[in-house]
Protein backbone atom coordinates (compact mmCIF):
# COMPACT_ATOMS: atom_id res chain seq x y z
CA UNK A 1 0.00 0.00 0.00
CA UNK A 2 1.22 3.51 -0.72
CA UNK A 3 1.66 5.18 2.65
CA UNK A 4 3.57 7.98 4.31
CA UNK A 5 6.84 7.86 6.18
CA UNK A 6 7.40 10.82 8.49
CA UNK A 7 11.18 10.99 8.42
CA UNK A 8 11.70 14.18 10.43
CA UNK A 9 9.74 16.30 12.90
CA UNK A 10 10.44 19.61 14.57
CA UNK A 11 8.73 22.14 16.78
CA UNK A 12 9.09 25.67 18.04
CA UNK A 13 7.34 26.92 21.14
CA UNK A 14 7.74 30.57 22.19
CA UNK A 15 9.54 30.89 25.54
CA UNK A 16 6.88 33.02 27.23
CA UNK A 17 4.69 30.87 29.53
CA UNK A 18 1.31 32.27 30.52
CA UNK A 19 -0.41 30.39 33.34
CA UNK A 20 -4.11 30.29 34.19
CA UNK A 21 -3.30 32.58 37.12
CA UNK A 22 -1.82 35.08 34.65
CA UNK A 23 -5.07 35.05 32.63
CA UNK A 24 -6.92 36.32 35.72
CA UNK A 25 -5.31 39.68 35.02
CA UNK A 26 -7.53 40.07 31.96
CA UNK A 27 -10.76 38.17 32.62
CA UNK A 28 -12.91 36.92 35.47
CA UNK A 29 -11.74 33.31 35.54
CA UNK A 30 -9.93 30.83 37.77
CA UNK A 31 -7.33 28.10 37.45
CA UNK A 32 -9.93 25.68 38.81
CA UNK A 33 -12.52 26.50 36.11
CA UNK A 34 -10.01 26.28 33.28
CA UNK A 35 -8.44 23.02 34.49
CA UNK A 36 -11.78 21.33 35.20
CA UNK A 37 -13.47 22.37 31.95
CA UNK A 38 -10.50 22.06 29.60
CA UNK A 39 -7.42 20.44 31.18
CA UNK A 40 -5.33 23.52 30.28
CA UNK A 41 -2.83 24.71 32.90
CA UNK A 42 -0.65 27.02 30.85
CA UNK A 43 0.03 28.14 27.29
CA UNK A 44 2.92 29.83 25.48
CA UNK A 45 2.40 33.20 23.79
CA UNK A 46 4.67 34.78 21.21
CA UNK A 47 6.97 37.44 22.62
CA UNK A 48 6.87 39.22 19.31
CA UNK A 49 8.37 36.60 17.04
CA UNK A 50 6.34 36.51 13.82
CA UNK A 51 4.39 33.45 12.81
CA UNK A 52 6.65 32.73 9.83
CA UNK A 53 9.70 32.77 12.12
CA UNK A 54 8.19 30.08 14.34
CA UNK A 55 7.38 28.00 11.27
CA UNK A 56 10.91 28.36 9.92
CA UNK A 57 12.48 27.21 13.21
CA UNK A 58 10.23 24.13 13.30
CA UNK A 59 10.91 23.42 9.62
CA UNK A 60 14.71 23.66 10.03
CA UNK A 61 14.56 21.17 12.89
CA UNK A 62 12.36 18.75 10.94
CA UNK A 63 14.57 18.91 7.84
CA UNK A 64 17.70 18.46 9.98
CA UNK A 65 16.19 15.46 11.76
CA UNK A 66 15.15 13.91 8.45
CA UNK A 67 18.68 14.39 7.12
CA UNK A 68 17.45 15.77 3.81
CA UNK A 69 19.05 18.54 1.79
CA UNK A 70 16.53 21.41 1.49
CA UNK A 71 17.10 21.27 -2.29
CA UNK A 72 15.51 17.78 -2.26
CA UNK A 73 12.17 19.15 -1.01
CA UNK A 74 9.60 19.04 -3.81
CA UNK A 75 6.61 20.60 -2.04
CA UNK A 76 6.15 22.81 1.02
CA UNK A 77 2.62 23.03 2.40
CA UNK A 78 2.02 25.50 5.20
CA UNK A 79 -1.10 25.62 7.32
CA UNK A 80 -2.11 28.59 9.40
CA UNK A 81 -5.22 30.53 10.34
CA UNK A 82 -3.08 33.28 11.86
CA UNK A 83 -0.53 34.23 9.19
CA UNK A 84 1.44 37.47 9.28
CA UNK A 85 0.54 38.13 5.66
CA UNK A 86 -2.06 36.77 3.26
CA UNK A 87 0.90 36.55 0.90
CA UNK A 88 3.68 35.64 0.63
CA UNK A 89 2.52 32.46 2.31
CA UNK A 90 4.47 30.98 5.20
CA UNK A 91 5.34 28.11 2.84
CA UNK A 92 7.13 30.51 0.46
CA UNK A 93 8.92 32.23 3.34
CA UNK A 94 10.05 28.85 4.68
CA UNK A 95 11.31 28.02 1.19
CA UNK A 96 13.37 31.20 1.14
CA UNK A 97 14.79 30.75 4.64
CA UNK A 98 15.70 27.10 4.04
CA UNK A 99 16.98 27.54 0.51
CA UNK A 100 14.50 24.91 -0.69
CA UNK A 101 14.78 26.31 -4.20
CA UNK A 102 13.27 23.32 -6.00
CA UNK A 103 10.02 23.24 -4.08
CA UNK A 104 6.63 24.61 -5.02
CA UNK A 105 4.94 26.12 -2.02
CA UNK A 106 1.41 26.88 -0.97
CA UNK A 107 -0.78 27.39 2.05
CA UNK A 108 -3.81 25.32 2.88
CA UNK A 109 -6.55 26.36 5.25
CA UNK A 110 -8.56 23.82 7.15
CA UNK A 111 -8.17 25.51 10.54
CA UNK A 112 -7.26 23.06 13.28
CA UNK A 113 -7.62 20.06 10.94
CA UNK A 114 -4.82 21.52 8.77
CA UNK A 115 -2.08 19.00 9.49
CA UNK A 116 -4.40 16.03 8.93
CA UNK A 117 -5.58 17.40 5.58
CA UNK A 118 -2.04 18.38 4.55
CA UNK A 119 -0.72 14.90 5.35
CA UNK A 120 -3.43 13.37 3.18
CA UNK A 121 -2.55 15.74 0.32
CA UNK A 122 1.16 14.93 0.79
CA UNK A 123 0.35 11.22 0.57
CA UNK A 124 -1.45 11.85 -2.74
CA UNK A 125 1.56 13.67 -4.20
CA UNK A 126 3.83 10.85 -3.06
CA UNK A 127 1.50 8.12 -4.30
CA UNK A 128 1.21 9.49 -7.84
CA UNK A 129 4.91 10.24 -7.96
CA UNK A 130 4.70 14.00 -8.36
CA UNK A 131 6.85 14.43 -5.23
CA UNK A 132 9.38 12.43 -3.27
CA UNK A 133 9.78 14.76 -0.32
CA UNK A 134 7.07 16.98 1.15
CA UNK A 135 7.54 19.42 4.03
CA UNK A 136 4.46 20.36 6.07
CA UNK A 137 4.74 23.42 8.31
CA UNK A 138 1.99 24.30 10.77
CA UNK A 139 2.44 27.57 12.58
CA UNK A 140 -0.04 29.48 14.70
CA UNK A 141 0.06 32.76 16.51
CA UNK A 142 -3.38 32.32 18.06
CA UNK A 143 -2.74 34.98 20.71
CA UNK A 144 -3.16 37.77 18.17
CA UNK A 145 -6.61 36.53 17.23
CA UNK A 146 -7.86 36.46 20.80
CA UNK A 147 -10.19 38.96 22.42
CA UNK A 148 -8.65 39.30 25.88
CA UNK A 149 -11.97 40.53 27.28
CA UNK A 150 -13.81 37.32 26.30
CA UNK A 151 -13.19 34.70 28.98
CA UNK A 152 -14.96 31.98 27.04
CA UNK A 153 -12.28 31.97 24.31
CA UNK A 154 -9.07 33.73 25.41
CA UNK A 155 -8.11 31.08 27.96
CA UNK A 156 -8.30 28.23 25.44
CA UNK A 157 -5.53 28.92 22.94
CA UNK A 158 -1.74 29.10 22.69
CA UNK A 159 1.00 29.79 20.15
CA UNK A 160 3.42 27.32 18.58
CA UNK A 161 4.66 25.69 15.41
CA UNK A 162 5.61 22.24 14.22
CA UNK A 163 6.78 20.67 10.99
CA UNK A 164 7.14 17.24 9.43
CA UNK A 165 9.12 15.87 6.48
CA UNK A 166 6.96 13.32 4.69
CA UNK A 167 8.28 10.70 2.28
CA UNK A 168 6.74 7.61 0.74
CA UNK A 169 6.09 4.66 3.02
CA UNK A 170 4.79 1.19 2.34
CA UNK A 171 2.73 0.31 5.41
CA UNK A 172 -1.02 0.63 5.73
CA UNK A 173 -2.65 4.00 5.23
CA UNK A 174 -6.22 5.29 5.22
CA UNK A 175 -7.92 8.58 5.81
CA UNK A 176 -11.44 9.69 6.59
CA UNK A 177 -12.37 13.36 6.22
CA UNK A 178 -15.52 15.36 6.66
CA UNK A 179 -16.73 18.91 6.86
CA UNK A 180 -19.96 20.53 7.98
CA UNK A 181 -20.39 24.01 6.55
CA UNK A 182 -23.83 24.18 8.15
CA UNK A 183 -22.19 24.74 11.53
CA UNK A 184 -19.59 27.16 10.17
CA UNK A 185 -20.84 29.99 12.37
CA UNK A 186 -19.71 28.08 15.47
CA UNK A 187 -16.11 29.22 14.89
CA UNK A 188 -15.57 32.53 13.15
CA UNK A 189 -12.80 35.02 12.45
CA UNK A 190 -13.30 37.62 9.79
CA UNK A 191 -10.88 38.71 7.08
CA UNK A 192 -10.55 42.19 5.57
CA UNK A 193 -13.95 43.79 5.14
CA UNK A 194 -14.86 45.35 1.82
CA UNK A 195 -14.29 49.08 2.25
CA UNK A 196 -13.23 50.94 -0.88
CA UNK A 197 -14.09 54.26 -2.56
CA UNK A 198 -16.56 52.22 -4.61
CA UNK A 199 -18.31 50.08 -2.08
CA UNK A 200 -18.71 49.36 1.58
CA UNK A 201 -19.66 45.93 2.72
CA UNK A 202 -23.38 45.44 3.14
CA UNK A 203 -24.51 43.46 6.10
CA UNK A 204 -23.45 39.91 5.31
CA UNK A 205 -26.64 37.94 5.90
CA UNK A 206 -24.71 34.80 6.73
CA UNK A 207 -22.08 35.59 9.35
CA UNK A 208 -22.09 39.34 10.15
CA UNK A 209 -24.79 38.92 12.76
CA UNK A 210 -22.31 37.02 14.94
CA UNK A 211 -19.83 39.90 15.27
CA UNK A 212 -19.33 43.62 15.29
CA UNK A 213 -18.19 45.15 12.02
CA UNK A 214 -14.39 45.10 11.70
CA UNK A 215 -13.97 42.85 14.72
CA UNK A 216 -11.09 40.57 13.70
CA UNK A 217 -11.12 38.34 16.79
CA UNK A 218 -11.99 34.68 17.08
CA UNK A 219 -15.63 34.00 17.97
CA UNK A 220 -16.78 30.63 19.16
CA UNK A 221 -19.95 28.89 20.20
CA UNK A 222 -18.17 26.44 22.50
CA UNK A 223 -21.14 24.14 23.02
CA UNK A 224 -21.82 23.81 19.27
CA UNK A 225 -18.16 22.93 18.63
CA UNK A 226 -18.25 20.49 21.52
CA UNK A 227 -21.32 18.72 20.11
CA UNK A 228 -19.65 18.46 16.69
CA UNK A 229 -16.40 17.06 18.06
CA UNK A 230 -18.06 14.54 20.36
CA UNK A 231 -19.03 12.62 17.21
CA UNK A 232 -16.36 13.83 14.80
CA UNK A 233 -13.27 12.26 16.38
CA UNK A 234 -14.80 8.81 17.04
CA UNK A 235 -16.47 8.70 13.61
CA UNK A 236 -13.35 9.78 11.69
CA UNK A 237 -11.01 7.42 13.56
CA UNK A 238 -13.43 4.51 13.18
CA UNK A 239 -13.91 5.33 9.48
CA UNK A 240 -10.17 5.49 8.82
CA UNK A 241 -9.61 2.19 10.66
CA UNK A 242 -12.35 0.51 8.62
CA UNK A 243 -10.76 1.71 5.39
CA UNK A 244 -7.34 0.51 6.61
CA UNK A 245 -8.84 -2.89 7.40
CA UNK A 246 -7.96 -2.79 11.10
CA UNK A 247 -9.88 -2.53 14.37
CA UNK A 248 -9.66 0.57 16.55
CA UNK A 249 -8.21 -1.67 19.28
CA UNK A 250 -5.29 -2.48 16.94
CA UNK A 251 -4.11 1.14 17.19
CA UNK A 252 -1.06 1.64 19.38
CA UNK A 253 -1.69 5.37 19.79
CA UNK A 254 -4.22 8.05 18.92
CA UNK A 255 -3.01 11.64 18.60
CA UNK A 256 -6.06 13.90 18.80
CA UNK A 257 -6.23 17.64 18.25
CA UNK A 258 -5.65 19.27 21.64
CA UNK A 259 -8.69 21.49 22.15
CA UNK A 260 -10.15 20.18 25.38
CA UNK A 261 -9.19 17.26 27.63
CA UNK A 262 -12.89 16.43 28.11
CA UNK A 263 -13.32 16.09 24.34
CA UNK A 264 -10.35 13.69 24.26
CA UNK A 265 -11.75 11.68 27.18
CA UNK A 266 -15.17 11.47 25.52
CA UNK A 267 -13.53 10.29 22.29
CA UNK A 268 -11.60 7.60 24.20
CA UNK A 269 -14.82 6.40 25.82
CA UNK A 270 -16.70 6.26 22.54
CA UNK A 271 -13.82 4.47 20.82
CA UNK A 272 -13.45 2.07 23.78
CA UNK A 273 -9.74 2.78 24.09
CA UNK A 274 -7.92 3.48 27.36
CA UNK A 275 -6.69 7.04 27.96
CA UNK A 276 -3.09 5.73 27.91
CA UNK A 277 -3.52 5.37 24.15
CA UNK A 278 -4.59 9.01 23.75
CA UNK A 279 -1.65 11.43 23.61
CA UNK A 280 -2.30 14.54 25.70
CA UNK A 281 -0.22 17.70 26.14
CA UNK A 282 -3.00 20.29 26.28
CA UNK A 283 -2.06 21.06 29.90
CA UNK A 284 1.18 22.70 28.68
CA UNK A 285 0.28 24.30 25.35
CA UNK A 286 -3.53 24.78 25.25
CA UNK A 287 -5.03 24.71 21.76
CA UNK A 288 -2.43 25.64 19.13
CA UNK A 289 -4.84 25.00 16.26
CA UNK A 290 -3.23 23.19 13.30
CA UNK A 291 0.13 23.00 15.13
CA UNK A 292 -1.29 20.86 17.93
CA UNK A 293 -1.11 17.42 16.29
CA UNK A 294 2.41 17.86 14.80
CA UNK A 295 3.65 19.29 18.13
CA UNK A 296 2.45 16.04 19.71
CA UNK A 297 4.29 14.07 17.03
CA UNK A 298 7.51 16.04 17.53
CA UNK A 299 7.31 15.39 21.28
CA UNK A 300 6.60 11.69 20.79
CA UNK A 301 9.60 11.36 18.47
CA UNK A 302 11.88 13.32 20.80
CA UNK A 303 10.79 11.09 23.70
CA UNK A 304 11.42 7.93 21.66
CA UNK A 305 7.82 6.82 22.14
CA UNK A 306 7.13 5.84 18.54
CA UNK A 307 8.52 2.63 17.07
CA UNK A 308 8.59 1.85 13.38
CA UNK A 309 5.52 -0.25 12.62
CA UNK A 310 3.36 1.27 15.37
CA UNK A 311 -0.18 1.82 14.13
CA UNK A 312 -1.23 5.37 14.89
CA UNK A 313 -4.24 7.56 14.23
CA UNK A 314 -4.07 11.34 13.97
CA UNK A 315 -7.39 13.12 14.39
CA UNK A 316 -8.33 16.77 14.04
CA UNK A 317 -11.30 19.10 13.93
CA UNK A 318 -11.71 22.81 13.63
CA UNK A 319 -13.17 25.86 11.95
CA UNK A 320 -15.30 25.31 8.90
CA UNK A 321 -16.27 23.10 10.59
CA UNK A 322 -13.78 20.49 9.41
CA UNK A 323 -12.65 17.17 10.78
CA UNK A 324 -10.57 14.22 9.71
CA UNK A 325 -8.37 11.31 10.73
CA UNK A 326 -5.50 9.43 9.14
CA UNK A 327 -4.34 5.98 10.18
CA UNK A 328 -0.90 4.72 9.21
CA UNK A 329 2.07 2.71 10.36
CA UNK A 330 4.88 4.78 11.83
N1 LIG B 1 -13.72 31.18 33.43
C1 LIG B 1 -14.79 31.10 34.25
N2 LIG B 1 -16.03 30.92 33.80
C2 LIG B 1 -16.19 30.83 32.47
C3 LIG B 1 -15.13 30.91 31.57
C4 LIG B 1 -13.85 31.10 32.11
N3 LIG B 1 -12.75 31.16 31.33
N4 LIG B 1 -15.61 30.77 30.31
C5 LIG B 1 -16.94 30.61 30.42
N5 LIG B 1 -17.30 30.65 31.72
C6 LIG B 1 -18.62 30.53 32.30
C7 LIG B 1 -19.71 30.89 31.33
O1 LIG B 1 -19.90 32.27 31.30
C8 LIG B 1 -20.88 30.15 31.91
O2 LIG B 1 -21.39 30.90 32.98
P1 LIG B 1 -22.98 31.01 33.22
O3 LIG B 1 -23.43 29.61 33.49
O4 LIG B 1 -23.07 31.92 34.38
O5 LIG B 1 -23.53 31.55 31.94
C9 LIG B 1 -20.26 28.89 32.50
O6 LIG B 1 -18.85 29.16 32.62
C10 LIG B 1 -20.46 27.66 31.65
O7 LIG B 1 -20.12 27.99 30.31
P2 LIG B 1 -20.21 26.92 29.18
O8 LIG B 1 -19.88 27.58 27.88
O9 LIG B 1 -21.49 26.19 29.28
O10 LIG B 1 -19.04 25.94 29.60
P3 LIG B 1 -18.68 24.56 28.99
O11 LIG B 1 -18.69 23.53 30.04
O12 LIG B 1 -19.43 24.27 27.71
O13 LIG B 1 -17.16 24.79 28.57
C11 LIG B 1 -15.80 25.23 26.63
C12 LIG B 1 -16.83 25.78 27.61
C13 LIG B 1 -14.56 24.85 27.41
C14 LIG B 1 -15.46 26.28 25.61
C15 LIG B 1 -16.38 23.95 25.96
O14 LIG B 1 -17.66 24.22 25.46
C16 LIG B 1 -15.52 23.48 24.84
O15 LIG B 1 -14.40 23.02 25.03
N6 LIG B 1 -16.01 23.52 23.59
C17 LIG B 1 -15.23 23.12 22.44
C18 LIG B 1 -14.26 24.20 22.15
C19 LIG B 1 -13.26 23.83 21.10
O16 LIG B 1 -12.96 22.68 20.90
N7 LIG B 1 -12.75 24.84 20.45
C20 LIG B 1 -11.77 24.79 19.48
C21 LIG B 1 -12.08 23.89 18.34
S1 LIG B 1 -11.47 24.34 16.81
C22 LIG B 1 -10.11 25.10 16.97
O17 LIG B 1 -9.26 24.53 17.61
C23 LIG B 1 -9.92 26.47 16.34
Amino acid sequence: MSSVNITGTGMYIPAQIVTNEDMKRFVDTSDEWIVQRTGIRERHFSQGEPNWYMGVQAAKQAVGNAGVDPKEIDVIISCSITPDYFYPTIACTVQDELGADNAFCWNMEAACSGFIYALDVARSYLAVGSAKTVLIVCSENMSKSLDFTDRSTCVLFGDGAAAAVVQKGDGLYASCMGSDGRTGAALLARALPLDTPFATEKDDPKYAKYMEANDPYLKMNGRAVYRFTAHAIPNMVTGACERAGIQVEDLDLIVPHQANLRIIETAAERLHVPMEKMYVNIDRYANTSCASVPICLAELVADGRLKRGDKIALAGFGGGLTCGAVVFEW
